[in-house]
């Protein structure tokens, strides 16, 4: 713990040369970011399920209709308010995620996704996460007239035990029949999310599993470890049950045998979890560096500045219903955190080209972090050839058990605090 905590602290220093990153309540002035920005990508945030997850992290409430109208009309005049900023500038792309958007099927879903292609110049598909237990053949006619080209599927699990433990409602065969219907649809891409290095799992459970999701014929796999953030009930349900968390050297050696299945299948690695089939458009949550993120826990990045709208679905209406912002939280990122951020990222994704640095910033990639890529790639973790950096599968794992310092350490203050207080002053993460 401790180790951890001073490895994190210099990180923080080596990278992003600061020590103390505080996110605040300031509302920030919004029409002059937008000036020098020329396209973006959107964010809808969903925060509904029919069910709650005892491990899940994200924003989400139970489900009630009522509620959902609500949502829709506040979402519709948060919608408005940017459309009016961005003017004509293209979104180039667009992620509906939660909680479970297919909760909304039926109570203004549809609404919000015409609105929003009358405000904004939408240039690009609609990716879209859905629950496996809302694709009826009708529900996944519903899904593509409304234009969603990638779809993503919550399976978790392929042994029945495994969904039972994770407190899935459905069975591996009915998954399984939800899977080939929508693989069976015309989508560009079929994304299916599973986790790994579930309690007491095997290695022989994990290749099965990957087995089944070829066997299954899916455009992609994201395949998570399951981690542990402690302001879930999970943290609760492992200590009562003696659950176990997997290590990081045994997460590696599922990871190993996940590449090995997918790679023998012909997939590409495409993100630290994700592998795609060739010629397949990559699903993924946000395409380009800067977003705008609509609804309650939306957030947005805007070149200098992050910021989060507030995470209570009430209190988020209740904003939007008075005319005001819905945003909780602001950060105003310094050009090295904005470097470092970038930087976080790519290697998130796996790969990247110098020149796309210099675009963005104006900078020689060499000049500000070419040490460590040399570094990196004296110990294999990557390769540096010309323009292009791509990182190698242990470089891939490992880059990324150090990324998790942080990420799970500050997504744990910042949604933890957020979703217990809905107006918090500060956030230092
Ligand atoms: C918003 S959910 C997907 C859509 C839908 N709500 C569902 O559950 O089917 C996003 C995905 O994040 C992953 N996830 C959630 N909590 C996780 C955790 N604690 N560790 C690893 N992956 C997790 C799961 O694979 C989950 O399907
Ligand atoms: S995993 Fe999906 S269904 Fe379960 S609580 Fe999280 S968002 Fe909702």
């Amino acid at each position: 713990m401790w180790l951890e905590g001073f490895l994190r602290s210099q990180l923080k220093r080596l990278l992003a040369k600061e020590s103390l990153i505080a996110l605040e309540k300031r509302p920030p002035l919004l029409e002059s970011r937008f000036q020098d920005i020329d396209e973006f990508g959107l964010y809808l945030h969903i925060p509904f399920c029919g069910q709650i997850c005892p491990y899940c992290p994200y924003n989400k409430e139970i489900y009630h209709p009522e509620v959902a109208r609500s949502y829709t009309n506040a979402v519709i005049k948060e919608i408005d308010i940017y459309s009016e900023m961005v003017g004509n500038r293209p979104v180039t792309s667009f992620y509906i995620g939660g909680g479970t958007p297919t909760t909304m099927f039926y109570s203004g879903l549809d609404e919000i996704l015409e609105h929003i292609f009358a405000a904004f110049s939408m240039q690009c598909d609609i990716h879209m996460e859905s629950h496996p237990n809302d694709l009826s053949i009708d529900n996944l006619n519903a899904i593509n007239s409304m234009g969603v080209e990638h779809l993503s599927i919550g399976v978790e699990a392929l042994q029945d035990h495994h969904l039972k433990a994770l407190h899935r409602p459905y069975t591996v065969e009915q998954v399984k029949a939800a899977v080939e219907q929508a693989v069976g649809k015309s989508f560009k891409c079929v994304n299916v999310d599973t986790i790994f290095a579930l309690p007491n799992q095997t290695y022989s459970e994990v290749q099965q599993a990957g087995h089944l999701l070829v066997e299954m014929g899916v455009d992609q796999v994201a395949a998570y470890p399951l981690f542990k953030f402690p302001y879930t009930k999970w943290a609760q349900l492992a200590k009562e049950r003696n659950y176990k968390s997997a290590g990081i050297f045994k997460r590696r050696k599922m990871l190993g045998i996940l590449e090995r299945v997918f790679y023998d299948a012909g997939f590409e690695r495409t993100s630290v979890w994700a592998f795609t089939k060739p010629g397949v458009p990559k699903y993924c949550s946000v395409t380009v560096p800067l977003y705008v993120g609509l609804g309650a826990s939306g957030g947005s990045y805007l070149k200098d500045i992050f910021y989060l709208n507030t995470f209570n679905v009430h209190e988020y209406i209740r904003a939007l219903e008075s005319g005001r912002m819905p945003i909780a939280l602001s950060l105003d990122l310094s050009e090295r955190l904005q470097m470092a951020s970038w930087l976080y990222w790519r290697i998130y994704e796996t790969r990247f080209r110098r020149s796309d640095f210099q675009k963005r910033f104006g900078k020689e990639f060499d000049k500000v972090f070419g040490k460590y890529i040399k570094l990196l790639s004296l110990v294999g973790f990557l390769k540096n050839d010309g323009d292009e950096i791509v990182l190698s599968d242990n470089g891939t794992y490992w880059l990324h058990v150090l990324q998790d310092l942080f990420s799970i350490e500050y997504i744990s203050r910042l949604w933890g605090t957020s979703q217990q207080e809905p107006w918090p002053e500060k956030v230092v993460l």
